[in-house]
This record gives C-alpha cells, structure tokens and sequence, in this order.
C-alpha cells in the first residue's frame, strides 16, 4: 500500500477495541470545530481561545503539511461505523531524535469508555512501529486527571512536574510529563496503583 513520509498505512492500526484510528482528513473538519469548542477541550488543551475565524482549516493544513515533511501527523479515532470520536494527535515528531509527543482528546459523548486508552495504544503502537520512535512523551496538566489515567493505563511513566509551562497565549499550567519507551510499550499498570513504579 503506498503511503506518506510518515508511513500511514491504517489498517495496521486497528485494535482490540472497536475503535480504529484514521488519517485525519477534510470530512472530518465539522465534527473537529465542534469538539474543540468543549470546555475541557478549550481548558486541557493548546486550541486557542477564543477560536480565531478560519483556525480549524489552518490547524488541518500544518497536519497535512507535517505528514507529507515528517513533523507531525493528525488521526481520527473512529467507531466500526466510521462515525467520528475524537482525535489521536503526534504534534510533534522529531524524526532525527526519534522522539514524538502525542495527544488525544475525545467528543464528549465518546467519553468515559476507555477509548482515549484505547486510542493512545494503537498511537503508540504506530508511533513505534511506523515511526520507529524511542521515546513518546505526553504533557498534561496536573489538573486534567483523566487524561493522567489515560497515560497511567496506556503505559506511560509520570517523569515529574514542568512548573507553570507556557500552554498556550494566556495559559500557564503545571504540566506534568510522562513518556514511554519501546521496552515499556507493552506493560499494564494495575488500576489500583496511583503511580506506576518498576
Ligand atoms: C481526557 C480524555 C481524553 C479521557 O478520555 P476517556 O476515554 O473519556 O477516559 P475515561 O473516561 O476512560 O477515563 C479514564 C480514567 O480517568 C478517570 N476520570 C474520568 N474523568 C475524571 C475526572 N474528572 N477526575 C478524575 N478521574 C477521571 C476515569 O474514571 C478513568 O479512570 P479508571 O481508569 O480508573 O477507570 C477526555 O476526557 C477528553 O477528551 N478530555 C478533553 C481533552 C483533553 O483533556 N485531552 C487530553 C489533553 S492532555
């Protein structure tokens, strides 16, 4: 199957979970603007507030762009039915470090289904596999505890604390950083643990 620099070939992407993940593309874009007008979306993540006409086409153009240069790639996270959940994000892939930061976030009705888990799982997988990257990392707020589980379940290691990191124009947050390795990539931490240990 051809594919782009950074290797989209999605239906090595599909999981355990109904839930695939899909190369963003254009017909997503109305399901996209409504999703980042959610209020956790706004508060967790780095979409500017208030949305500047046009930001969500300009969003999609530096994704499109990043995936034929090799700097960042932009999934959908769809049911079996194609129907729109959320997104699975690597904004930023550093291909001569092997390193990506990743990101998700869903639609509020996908919520609280284990997906965003699911999600990063196969983001992760992709990321290692496709990429060949040696380190992910993700940066979450201190606040945003689902999105900390997300990361705990899905394997990631909480490294520490940035202090009040520059998030976004107006935002300043204390963000924590968790990251994974290919040797980590397929441990499980059990769900009473607060924080994995080794
Ligand atoms: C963060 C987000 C992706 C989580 O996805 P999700 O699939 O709904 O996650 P779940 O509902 O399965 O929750 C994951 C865990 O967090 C817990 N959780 C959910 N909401 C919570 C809350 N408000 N406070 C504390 N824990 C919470 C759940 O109980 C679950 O814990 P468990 O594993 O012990 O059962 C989703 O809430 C979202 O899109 N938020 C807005 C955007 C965002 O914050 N993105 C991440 C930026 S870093």
């Amino acid at each position: 199957m051809p594919h782009d620099r950074l290797g989209y070939m999605p239906d090595e992407l599909s999981g355990t979970l109904k839930v695939r993940l899909v190369p963003l593309g254009e017909e997503h874009l109305p399901e996209v603007a409504t999703m980042v007008a959610d209020a956790d979306v706004v508060r967790f993540t780095r979409f500017p507030e208030p949305l500047p006409p046009g930001f969500v086409a300009r969003w999609y153009a530096r994704y499109r762009d990043g995936r034929v240069d090799g700097t960042c790639a932009a999934f959908a996270i769809v049911d079996a039915t194609g129907a729109f959940l959320g997104l699975a994000l690597a904004p930023h892939v550093d291909g001569e470090a092997r390193e990506a930061e990743l990101g998700y976030m869903l639609a509020p009705a996908a919520r609280g289904r284990g997906i965003a888990t699911e999600a990063l799982r196969q983001l992760s997988d992709w990321a290692f596999g496709t990429l060949g990257a040696r380190r992910l990392q993700l940066l979450i707020s201190v606040d945003n505890r689902a999105s900390s589980r997300v990361a705990q379940r899905a394997g990631f290691l909480h490294e520490g604390v940035l202090r009040s990191l520059h998030v976004k124009q107006g935002l300043r947050s204390d963000t924590e950083v968790w990251s994974l390795l290919p040797s980590d990539a397929r441990r499980e931490w059990p769900r009473v643990m607060t924080h994995p240990r080794t």
